[in-house]
């Protein structure tokens, strides 16, 4: 009755080719589920379950991640939990189990306790060099030759510069000093005085910071430093290149503009900006009736929703855009001017976005470099289209 394994053996001797094929369709399947597994366990609806709260600090990493910049352009969450490669994508995932097993033994008072006090090396530069220089990214790959190649599980196993940053319109930050919106030296500051990322950037993704906090860092050495080589407070200019662009009516690619009628009719900096001096950077809309009539109120309110709306429409759009060009890569076209075009397009978006007024430092330069962006992300698509 039935076979003994002399038998069984005897019999897959004869059937080689079909328990070959049999075993492979076994594996195969068996690690699909597990790889289905692991990038399920990945998104940030799993982390969700944990990590559930509203705002931003501890418990609300996915919603204050949710409404990053980084989100936006496509960063999740183990794209900055886990090193690059292979052995970075599983060590990520054995810190998974640990979560796990936290969640089960500690008390949700600890848990919230581990998460108020993160490590300061939690996330450490070097990650952020990988996606944001082009060395930091050469050096990483050089290093982890053969294990980098191996699964592709994350966006950031893609990330090979300097085309992901180009792409995405970034610096490269340990190179350029036109960054954000700021004339700022990443290279000297860093090796000078020995800072890593989380010395300034301390609220990326998931603490509150406001740009005030990130000004008075700076000026801990840029203030009061009567005979120091360092620009000081009242010197706006040195440190805010994209507001001077912006004032003077120039800085976009392809876009030439005039100055603003107030830059042109002599109003510097501190003629709006009057409380720099007691750390009231930021003026508002109450300020304009320092000059002019109550009515004015109106138009600073007009140029901001204005601006803002079409910066959220093109935001959109670019997203659309960049998906498409993907696919059109996908299937072997040649798509290089069409990212070119691309390229710009975002430049210029984040030119105006960067400048961070919507619009009221030169309402009419702003509106002529978002109409060409507009312009260039449609013209995008008409290549797609043409290209076939
Ligand atoms: C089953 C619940 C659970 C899930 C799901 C979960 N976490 Fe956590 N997480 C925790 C707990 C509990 C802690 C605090 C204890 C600890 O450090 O592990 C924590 C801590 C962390 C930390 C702090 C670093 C550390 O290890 O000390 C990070 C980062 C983190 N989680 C990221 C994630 C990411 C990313 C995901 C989704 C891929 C995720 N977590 C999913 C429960 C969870
Ligand atoms: C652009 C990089 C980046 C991305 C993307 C990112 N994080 Fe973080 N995360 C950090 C940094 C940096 C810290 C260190 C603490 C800090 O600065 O808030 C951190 C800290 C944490 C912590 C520790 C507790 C805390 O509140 O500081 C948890 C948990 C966490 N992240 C979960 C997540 C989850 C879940 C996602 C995806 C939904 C995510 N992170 C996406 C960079 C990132
Ligand atoms: C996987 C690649 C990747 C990693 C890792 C990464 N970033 Fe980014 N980062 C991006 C992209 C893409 C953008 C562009 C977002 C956009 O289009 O607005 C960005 C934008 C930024 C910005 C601009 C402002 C903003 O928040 O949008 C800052 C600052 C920044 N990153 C700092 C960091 C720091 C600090 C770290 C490490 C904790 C880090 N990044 C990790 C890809 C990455
Ligand atoms: C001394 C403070 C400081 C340190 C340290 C620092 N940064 Fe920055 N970083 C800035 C400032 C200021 C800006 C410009 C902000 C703006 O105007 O939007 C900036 C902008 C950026 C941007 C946005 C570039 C763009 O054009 O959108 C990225 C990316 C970035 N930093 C990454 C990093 C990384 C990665 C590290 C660590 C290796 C780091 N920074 C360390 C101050 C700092
Ligand atoms: C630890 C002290 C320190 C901090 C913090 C610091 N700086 Fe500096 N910075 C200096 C010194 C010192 C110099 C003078 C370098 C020289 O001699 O040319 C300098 C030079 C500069 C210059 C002029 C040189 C150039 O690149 O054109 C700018 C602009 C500048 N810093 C911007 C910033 C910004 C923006 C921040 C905040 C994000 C900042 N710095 C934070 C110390 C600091
Ligand atoms: C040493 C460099 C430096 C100097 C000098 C400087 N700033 Fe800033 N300022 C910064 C940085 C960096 C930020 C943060 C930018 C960001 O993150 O987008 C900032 C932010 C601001 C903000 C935004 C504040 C907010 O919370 O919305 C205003 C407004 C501003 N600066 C105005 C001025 C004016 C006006 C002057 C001259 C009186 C000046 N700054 C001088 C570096 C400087
Ligand atoms: C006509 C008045 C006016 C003049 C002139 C002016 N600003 Fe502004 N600036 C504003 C107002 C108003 C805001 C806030 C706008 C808002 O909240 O939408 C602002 C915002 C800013 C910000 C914050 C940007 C951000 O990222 O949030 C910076 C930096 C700044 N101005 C720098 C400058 C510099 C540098 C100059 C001189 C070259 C200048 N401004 C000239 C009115 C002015
Ligand atoms: C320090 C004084 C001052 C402040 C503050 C100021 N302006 Fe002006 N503004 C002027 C001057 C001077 C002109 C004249 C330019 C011309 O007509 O040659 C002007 C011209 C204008 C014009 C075009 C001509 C007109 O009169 O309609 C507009 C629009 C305007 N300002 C709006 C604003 C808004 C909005 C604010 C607040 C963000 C503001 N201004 C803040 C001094 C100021």
């Amino acid at each position: 009755m039935g076979m003994s394994v002399k038998d069984f053996l005897t019999w897959c001797r004869k059937h080689l080719i079909l328990v070959t094929v049999a075993t492979v369709v076994l594996i195969v399947a068996f690690g699909y589920v597990n790889v289905q597994v692991l990038h399920m366990t990945s998104e940030p609806e799993f982390c969700h379950l944990c990590h559930p709260a509203k705002g931003f600090g501890a418990l609300a990493e996915v919603d204050s991640w949710e409404h990053s910049g980084h989100a936006e352009a496509g960063v999740s969450c183990l794209d900055c939990h886990g090193q690059p490669g292979v052995f970075g994508y599983m060590k990520a995932k054995m810190g998974g189990l640990k979560d796990l097993y936290f969640q089960v033994t500690i008390t949700p008072e600890e848990k919230r306790k581990i998460l108020e006090n993160p490590d300061e090396d939690l996330v450490p530069s070097l990650q952020c060099l990988f996606c944001h220089t082009d060395e930091g990214n050469k050096q990483y790959r050089e290093e982890h030759k053969y294990t980098m190649q191996l699964v592709e599980m994350r966006m950031l196993d893609s990330v090979k510069n300097p085309e992901f940053r180009m792409r995405k319109g970034l610096p490269d930050i340990m190179e350029e000093t036109f960054v954000g919106g700021s004339h700022f030296d990443h290279a000297f500051h860093i090796e000078s005085f020995e800072m890593e990322c989380n010395n300034c950037h301390f609220g990326l993704i998931h603490r509150e910071q406001s740009k005030t906090d990130r000004m008075n860092m700076c000026l801990v050495c840029h203030a009061e430093n009567e005979g120091s080589s360092a620009p000081q407070l009242a010197d706006c200019k040195a440190c805010h290149e994209a507001q001077v662009a912006m004032n003077e009516g120039r800085g976009a690619k392809g876009v030439a503009g005039e100055y603003s009628l107030m830059y042109a009719a002599d109003i510097d900096c501190e003629g709006c900006h009057t409380g720099a001096e007691t750390g009231q950077f930021r003026p508002t809309a109450e300020t304009c009736v320092v000059c002019h009539e109550e009515e004015y109120v109106d138009i600073f309110n007009d140029w901001a929703s204005e601006t803002q709306g079409q910066i959220e429409e093109l935001k959109v759009l670019r997203a659309h855009v960049e998906t498409e060009l993907k696919e059109a890569d996908t299937r072997k076209r040649n798509t290089e001017e069409l990212w070119a075009l691309y390229q710009k397009a975002i430049y210029n978006l984040r030119f105006v976005k960067n400048d961070g007024t919507s619009g009221v430092h030169n309402s009419e330069y702003a509106n002529m470099i978002l109409g060409s962006v507009k312009t260039d992300l449609n013209d995008v698509l008409k290549g797609l289209e043409q290209a076939w």
